[in-house]
């Protein structure tokens, strides 16, 4: 699967500069509706995910301006991108200086995409094709979760996960355009950024993403006090 996967994507795609992101290349789809015809019969799947990798999400564009703007949020650190669909906030994290990163997604068509785009980048990315949200958090300094709140379900899920790496001392950042399952009370926003996106993906080619930092807070809150002499 992984060279016909990789195949797959350079068939469909056409590498060139991330619009309003220029320092970096994708490997990216002009329209979605086509791309994912040619998804379910390649995979025999009618019910195929939707090929996200082929695009540079709103989130992701926030994420890697952020980086990029602000290298010292992941220079000489480990990243762990979740969801990285292109490994855009990976590619764009190593271009920052981070001393490693790792994507991970679902996907099949997303961890050959990743592959191509970070060899066309000159960047080291460690591809993880599988669900790590049942699993306790990475080995890295800085996790980045770039456009991730599109699905309830996958919201439910990420959030918990995203505390518990918190607690473990991982720095979260999340970048997002307002997507409806965004937990706005547990989050600082850090940046703005008018992003360049497609009429395919949205209702706009143009959306304001936004970088925030998981802040903890509300989960504190939430949480029953310590009785008194346990404090
Ligand atoms: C909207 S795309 C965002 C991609 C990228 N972060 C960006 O901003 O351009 C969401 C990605 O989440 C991936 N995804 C969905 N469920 C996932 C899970 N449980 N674990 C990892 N990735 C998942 C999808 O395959 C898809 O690539």
């Amino acid at each position: 699967m992984a060279a016909s996967a990789r195949a797959f994507v350079l068939r469909h795609t056409r590498l060139g500069p991330v619009p309003g992101l220029e320092e970096i290349s994708l490997h990216l789809a002009d329209e979605v509706l086509p791309l994912w015809r040619a998804v379910q019969v390649e995979t025999g799947d009618p019910d195929a995910a939707l090929p996200y990798w082929a695009f540079a999400w709103a989130g992701g564009l926030a994420i890697g301006r952020y980086v990029i703007e602000h290298p010292e949020a992941v220079a000489g650190r480990r990243v762990f991108d979740l969801a990285t669909g292109s490994g855009l906030c990976a590619i764009a994290a190593m271009r920052a200086g981070a001393t490693q990163a790792t994507g991970v997604d679902i996907d099949a068509f997303a961890a050959a995409a990743i592959g191509l785009n970070a060899r066309a980048n000159g960047a080291r990315v460690t591809v993880l094709r599988r669900d790590v949200l049942d699993e306790e958090p990475p080995a890295a300094d800085v996790l980045l979760a770039g456009d991730c709140w599109y699905d309830a379900r996958l919201a439910e899920r990420v959030l918990p996960w995203l505390r518990r790496a918190q607690e473990h001392g991982i720095d979260v950042l999340v970048g997002d355009p307002g997507r409806r399952y965004l937990p706005v009370d547990e989050l600082v926003e850090l940046a703005t950024y008018e992003v360049r996106t497609t009429t395919e993906l949205e209702d706009m080619d143009h959306r304001v993403g936004r970088v925030y930092r998981l802040s903890g807070d509300a989960h504190r809150r939430q949480r029953p006090a310590a009785p008194p002499g346990l404090r």
